[in-house]
């Protein structure tokens, strides 16, 4: 039995403004949360043992990865006429059908949770208690949109239609939840969809994936590719038949996306350079607790990470929680996922570029709080650092660095500190940590992001419970957060519905 400790913070409006979209009826009543393994109990430490064991040799998806590398412009070609045609069947199964299927993708992942857990433990350095949300939130995706999608057909006066070929890119910090959340919600409203996971994450995708294609979805549908050239890629995402590309990536990423094909049809969630701010009245011991968590869960790799804390006049004068933030930090334990002690696992790679120049170089008037510490020869595995001093209109206040390192900025009012955070060009994730209704009513007012955390970290959103999406530079073409009530609408075609006589 796994009792899942659903956190009672109050989620944020959804702030991302729709298109002009029909509504669709609430989809979900009724949908209850995947659980995540509760830890607390000693048959799931045992199992997570046994997971970690296997996680140095661990071969899972290499069979998948090695029989769907393309190294031709015709082999691309070739599976993009394919999932096409394909898409007719998977189109005129309809919702139901299709929702079926899809559910049995939900229960094939709750089983292969170890697999999954394995292979990003083996792949991209992710520690159990980091991969574990994840899996259940996949498990949430394919539930949660294949109800969603039955309620399409409800929808008054309007009818929808599926967009087609959908090719999805997703990334390696989430190489389970996030290519899940794109495909089932793609295959959900009747579109084929060709994936290419990040190489780096290339095998997790594939373990995801084996469980789709067992539950029913055919490979000719759902079709998993790795690409020999970055070529191919622009093939794939510029053919003329593909009628959606989603992509969760750099901000530059979907730039490059954009210059590909005038007309592309892109749906891009990009980056993120989230900030919490601290008022005097926050319990601040559960600020620095949260904090901690939201800078450094997976090494800070996360679009959703917080990289500035905020602190709000006499806040900013406390000792309590900067020694307290201290202490949690330099409580994880950094290295490989393979040792349970281990809360903060590798890098993806090396720390290099502005990543590198941030864990290593401060900037005028900023000081080491807690400095970092390259602990392996090639600089995957760091100690977290935590700049203090961090000033307005500074490189560290606005540049995404997707990794260990925060900085602590001040602000007289909690206006400033508002001002601070609507400084940056993304608007992604944002948290305050105030006891003051007033003031939480202030900044949820005033605060320019997509998804706001009242007395709550900033990562890890639950499917239903906080859609996820982004403001301003952190989502390009997106109109509708993944996880919420009106992403299926925004990914499908609409027309008038006939008229019945
Ligand atoms: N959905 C993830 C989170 O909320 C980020 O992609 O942390």
């Amino acid at each position: 039995a796994s009792i899942r400790d659903i956190p009672t913070e109050v989620p944020g409006p959804n702030r991302v403004q729709n298109r002009q979209l029909p509504a669709p009826a609430m989809p979900t009543d009724g949908f209850v949360n995947t659980p995540d393994t509760d830890p607390s109990l000693s048959a799931n430490r045992i199992w997570a043992d046994g997971i970690r064991a296997r996680m140095a040799g661990s071969e899972l998806g290499n069979e998948t990865v090695a029989a769907n590398t393309l190294s031709t412009s015709e082999e691309v070609a070739e599976r993009i006429a394919t999932a096409v045609a394909a898409g007719e069947a998977w189109r005129a199964l309809g919702a139901e059908g299709r929702a079926a299927i899809l559910h049995k993708a939900g229960d094939i992942l709750e089983a292969r949770r170890a697999d999954l857990l394995e292979v990003m433990g083996s792949e991209a350095g992710k520690v159990i208690e980091q991969g574990d949300p994840e899996v259940s939130e996949a498990i949430d995706f394919a539930h949660y949109y294949a109800e969603s999608a039955k309620n399409l057909a409800d929808v008054d006066g309007a009818q929808m239609h599926a967009v087609g070929l959908t090719v999805v890119t997703p990334p390696w910090n989430f190489p389970v939840a996030i290519p899940a959340g794109s495909t089932l919600s793609a295959l959900a409203t009747g579109s084929p969809v060709i994936i290419k996971p990040a190489r780096q994450a290339r095998r997790s995708g594939a373990v995801m994936i084996e469980a789709l294609w067992e539950a029913g979805v055919p490979r000719d549908v759902l079709q998993y590719v790795q690409l020999d050239g970055r070529d191919l890629g622009t093939q794939l995402v510029s053919d003329p038949a593909v009628g959606r590309v989603i992509l969760t990536g750099g901000f530059e990423t979907a730039e490059l996306f954009r210059g590909f094909r005038q007309d592309l049809p892109l749906l891009a969630e990009t980056s993120g350079k989230n900030a919490i701010i601290v008022t005097p009245s926050a319990d601040l011991d559960l600020a620095a607790k949260d904090v901690a968590y939201s800078a450094f869960g997976h090494a800070g790799q996360k679009c959703s990470a917080a990289s500035l804390v905020v602190l709000v006049g006499s806040a900013a004068k406390s000792e309590r929680f900067r020694r307290q933030l201290v202490d949690a930090v330099s409580a994880y334990d950094v290295g490989s996922p393979v040792d349970g002690s281990n809360r903060i696992g590798p890098l993806i790679g090396p720390a290099e570029g502005k990543l590198l120049s941030a864990l290593t170089t401060l900037h005028a008037g900023e000081s080491w709080m807690l400095k970092p510490e390259k602990l392996d020869e090639d600089g995957q595995l760091w100690r977290p650092g935590i700049r203090d001093g961090v000033k307005r209109g500074s490189e560290f206040h606005r540049v995404e660095y997707f990794g260990p390192v925060l900085g602590i900025m001040t602000a007289d009012t909690l206006d400033e500190a508002i001002d601070i955070v609507n400084d940056i060009d993304y608007g992604l994730t944002s948290g305050i940590h105030s006891l003051d209704e007033d003031e939480v009513q202030q900044w949820l007012a005033r605060i320019e992001a997509g998804n706001v955390y009242v007395n709550r970290g900033t990562t890890g959103a639950i499917v239903q419970r906080q859609p996820f999406g982004g403001w301003k530079k952190a989502a390009v073409g997106a109109g509708t957060k993944a996880g919420g009530p009106n992403y299926l609408v925004g990914l499908s075609e609409w027309t008038d519905a006939p008229v019945q006589s």
